[in-house]
């Protein structure tokens, strides 16, 4: 039967992605656990991340086996801080012997490891350093800081990595944590949201000097969030203008100070950092979402900025953004114009407890990553979020928020492969998605994926016209 293939290069990487206080469980020595212990309501139903997925005591080989039944080949984990370095410039060999072990497990079944050093989490240690309010993320002193751990961790697992994140999502990590105040350390000022960003383009900076000093030939990036910012109504200059101001201080910020050195910041002067040109190896985007912005009055305390998923649209759960495919698209153009770099997605995926909508989000949006591909852009791997459900920061543990290919029962540890686990193994394994995996996974999809076939497969067409 013919079937309609769009075909990846042979040497695209398939993975999946998850983060060290996601997974790994037993973590008592980050902000984030302390912050757990708080229970002031910031968690969803003050639930503590406690066990996550078992990663630290040894569930993190079984689960390595699983990427394997995915035929994927690579996988973006994270270490943690504060498990390596506990107390400032004291190096915990146990630890890092763990994360050999995890790093081995995944070379050994040919899955090819990228190592961010920063995903949200610090140890608690960095709060104590600065000065007054301006601690951790907030101090510059926390540069040299991070470039000693970087240094460390990087000269010990060198034979085993050569793809480094530096860090994930400035733009999130600064918006959660210092603007919107729902993260740790949940501090809710403007141009706290500026210096943190700063102070982490400078921290990655530094690593990826450091890096190259202890391993010349390594692929060093970032992992950057970028939401679809549109206006509501198109035709209304304040809506363009709210949508607009949003993409530059979420977006467009950090590419642009990556690209020119030059920081602009919406509120104070700007400033050059030449030292942050040129410090890309490949760049990293982490993309789930599309918002509306609009002016709202009602919105007067936040300066009318409002935003939202568009009415009707498929959305996820709360105040999650749209489903939209275009916006991937969207992104990997403007990476393309702007850096012309290898462009990795570090994340992508969907909050779905029931498995429902993930196998089309899925399809839809590796539909546009093959397109992409096709225009030449330097796109060179795809990281699904996640492997395993996990602790899901501000979410908890909320069923909601389950992202897995394997669903995780967080009382026995039991993982459960799901229809879309099933549908990118069946890719991974093919380098090639197919008309056939449509009918099959997701046949509302035939007509948008592949335009002009027709809804039915020819099979179906065969049957019908001999009646
Ligand atoms: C982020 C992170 C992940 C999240 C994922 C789902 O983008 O916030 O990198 O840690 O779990 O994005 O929200």
């Amino acid at each position: 039967m013919a079937d309609a293939t769009l075909t990846f290069p042979p040497d695209f990487l398939w993975g999946t992605a998850t983060a060290a206080h996601q997974v790994e469980g037993g973590n008592a020595k980050n902000d984030w656990w302390a912050w757990e212990q708080r229970r002031e309501g910031r968690v969803h139903q003050d639930d503590c991340s406690g066990d996550a997925c078992n990663w630290w005591v040894g569930l993190a080989e079984a689960d390595i086996e699983r990427m394997k039944a995915l035929n994927t080949n690579a996988h973006r984990l994270s270490i943690e801080w504060s498990r390596i370095e506990p107390e400032p410039g004291t190096w915990d060999h146990t630890a890092l012997d763990r994360y050999r072990e995890i790093l081995k497990k995944m070379r050994d079944s040919g899955i090819q490891p990228m190592v961010t050093l920063h995903h949200f989490t610090s140890p608690t240690w960095i709060w104590e350093q600065g000065e007054g309010n301006a601690t951790g993320w907030l101090h510059e002193g926390i540069i040299p800081c991070f470039r000693r751990f970087v240094e460390k961790a990087v000269t010990d697992l060198s034979d085993l990595c050569d793809t480094w994140c530096t860090i994930n999502e400035p733009s999130v990590y600064g918006a959660q944590g210092f603007f919107i105040g729902n993260w740790p350390p949940g501090r809710s000022n403007l141009n706290d949201y500026f210096t943190v960003v700063r102070n982490m383009l400078r921290a990655h900076a530094a690593a990826y000097e450091v890096i190259h000093d202890v391993q010349p030939h390594a692929k060093v990036g970032l992992a950057h969030h970028m939401v679809a910012w549109h206006p509501r109504s198109p035709g209304n200059p304040i809506d363009r203008g709210i949508a607009s101001m949003l993409d530059k201080m979420f977006n467009g910020l950090t590419l642009d100070c990556l690209q020119t050195g030059w920081y602009r910041p919406l509120v104070g002067g700007s400033s050059e950092m030449p030292e942050i040109r040129s410090t890309l190896d490949w760049i990293g985007l982490n993309y789930y979402q599309r918002y509306d912005a609009w002016f709202s009055l009602r919105a007067i305390k936040q300066l009318g900025i409002s935003y939202a998923a568009r009415p009707g649209a498929p959305k996820g759960p709360k105040g999650w953004g749209e489903y939209y495919p275009e916006g991937l698209f969207e992104h990997l153009k403007r990476l393309h114009q702007q850096f012309n770099l290898p462009i990795y997605i570090t994340e992508n995926g969907i909050p779905d407890e029931d498995d429902v909508s993930r196998p089309a989000f899925l399809l839809r949006h590796l539909q546009k990553v093959w397109k992409a591909i096709q225009l030449n852009w330097r796109v060179q791997g795809y990281y699904w979020w996640s492997l395993v459900d996990n602790f899901e920061w501000a979410e908890g543990y909320d069923p909601r928020f389950r992202f897995g290919l394997y669903s995780v029962d967080f009382e026995s540890q039991e993982r459960t492969l799901t229809k879309s686990g099933q549908l990118y193994a069946e890719i991974a394994g093919a380098r090639t998605l197919t008309s056939d995996m449509v009918r099959r996974y997701a046949p509302e999809l035939l007509d948008e994926l592949f335009p002009g076939r027709g809804p039915q497969d020819m099979e179906t067409v065969i049957a019908v016209s001999r009646g």
